[in-house]
């Protein structure tokens, strides 16, 4: 059976107070419908339509490489003529599942309990939940047999019907041919002058179609996202599933209510997360990894015995296993760490190769450069990688000793063992072994009197 996903997506989120599209607002790192169109990834449905209508060349830019069908709501006249427009070219025997863009959190298992595929195929299949506080919501109306006969919109109810507390979640799933007979008849004669969805419950009912109901297993599913405080409620709901997550797998997390994954990370063993780490990206932790307090690490994969050491920022880099970076290090894109790496406070380290046993543990800049294995690179050394118009590498050898508050003026190449002294500028190639030293001489002036103040 064909099976087709719509998402509605049209809504311009009024509540939002925003330029952005309320489905493009991120969520853990992601905009809001690319959590949709990932689980709905997992129920690899035979097509997709994308019912958008503000903020359309945003939304299509945002969702490049995604396969799915865009649909342009020009009025937004209801969500049943929402469903009516992206159901015009669906083929009849298709089975239909209708999301929204701004609820991301249903999980693919409760959507596959609403398409099942050796159901009657007259079927109309809900999501319902149970709500303390249903408010706002449309509720399911049920018969003396509990069969459901209708949902009635908080603005169309009477007050005895805004009692009931089962409510519609508006994810819905029903054959094609029939969805498309059924809001036919959908009129606007409501309090919202809309066309709306809910009234194809009804009208399938009083044909003798079967509607059958599934409750979600948890209500954090059926959040949807209408204003920022909506927004950030479901960003804790998510960043605690995904704490817990690798809680199960292994990791330490200090406080997981203090880190925060915006991306997909893969984990070893016995890893420590300390508060405030924020990971962004796809992440690969080996064994053993120690992230300590106050870190931000993006796109970066991390051997085992790594430790990250307080308040470093790490981005598009490769660090090799028992390094020690930080505290206080930047590590930027490019950066290619072997084993057993130091990297200490005030260091900058980009677009540069840094063989096995390098240390620069204080106030450094590496750029565009390689260091060969267990190479020193004392305090305050700078490659001046930059002419003012081109970038250019400085080449360092194994085994090389540079002297603390170095310069090192690229391109350079500084050869195996040799040693450059303290405070040299180094604008030749150094050979192998040798010592280069690039300072004044130091002289001396004996009795040398200071300046006095007058009196
Ligand atoms: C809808 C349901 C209500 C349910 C609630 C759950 C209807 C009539 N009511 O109400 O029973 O309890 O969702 O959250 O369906 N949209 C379009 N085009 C439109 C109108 C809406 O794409 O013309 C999209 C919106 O972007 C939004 C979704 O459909 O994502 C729901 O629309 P909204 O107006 O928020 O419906 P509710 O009044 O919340
Ligand atoms: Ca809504």
């Amino acid at each position: 059976m064909r099976v087709e996903v719509i998402v509605l997506a049209a809504g311009q989120g009024r509540r939002m107070h925003s330029d952005l599209p309320k489905v493009l607002h991120p969520l853990a790192g992601r905009p809001l419908i690319a959590h949709v169109l990932r689980t709905v990834a997992e129920l690899a449905p035979d097509a997709i339509r994308i019912v958008y209508g503000h903020g359309g060349e945003a939304l299509r830019a945002a969702l490049t490489g995604e396969s799915c069908r865009w649909v342009h709501q020009t009025e937004r006249l209801g969500t049943g003529h929402a469903v009516g427009l992206a159901l015009s070219d669906v083929d009849d025997t298709a089975h239909v599942l209708v999301l929204y863009g701004d609820v991301p959190l249903v999980r693919a298992d409760t959507l596959r309990a609403l398409i099942s595929t050796d159901a009657d195929p007259l079927r109309l299949s809900l999501l319902t939940a149970r709500l303390e506080y249903p408010s706002g919501y449309g509720r399911i109306l049920r018969d003396a047999n509990g069969q459901v006969t209708g949902i009635v919109e908080e603005r169309d109810a009477t007050q005895s019907q805004r009692t009931v507390n089962e409510i519609n979640t508006g994810i819905l799933a029903a054959g094609a041919g029939h969805l498309k007979r059924w809001l036919a008849q959908v009129t606007n004669h409501n309090a919202q002058r809309e066309y709306y969805l809910t009234d194809v419950v009804s009208i399938a009912g009083a044909e003798g179609a079967p509607i059958h109901t599934v409750h979600a297993p948890t209500n954090e599913e059926i959040l949807g996202v209408n204003s920022r405080e909506d927004l950030a409620l479901l960003e804790r709901i998510v960043q605690r599933r995904r704490a817990n997550a690798l809680m199960r797998r292994g990791v330490t997390i200090i406080d997981p209510a203090r880190v925060d994954i915006r991306g997909d990370i893969d984990v070893g063993r016995d890893c420590v997360l300390d508060v405030n780490v924020v990971l962004e990206g796809s992440i690969t932790l080996g064994d053993r990894v120690t992230v300590g307090p106050n870190n931000v690490i993006r796109e970066a994969s991390l051997g085992d015995d790594v430790t990250i050491h307080p308040n470093c920022v790490v981005e598009h880099a490769q660090i090799a296993g028992g390094c020690s970076i930080g505290p206080f290090a930047r590590i930027r894109p490019g950066a290619l760490l072997g084993r057993e790496v130091h990297v200490g406070n005030f260091v900058e380290i980009k677009n540069s190769e840094l063989a096995q046993g390098v240390k620069a543990n204080h106030l450094s800049y590496v750029g565009d450069s390689t260091v060969g294995r267990n190479t020193n690179i004392g305090a305050g050394v700078i490659t001046c990688n930059y002419d003012g118009a081109h970038k250019h590498r400085t080449e360092i050898g194994d085994d090389v000793f540079i002297g603390s508050n170095c310069q090192l003026v690229a391109p350079v190449k500084i050869s195996d063992g040799a040693t450059v002294g303290a405070g040299s500028t180094i604008v030749n190639d150094v050979p192998a072994q040798a010592l280069a030293v690039s300072r004044a001489r130091q002289r001396h002036i004996s009795r040398w009197r200071r300046p006095k103040k007058d009196t």
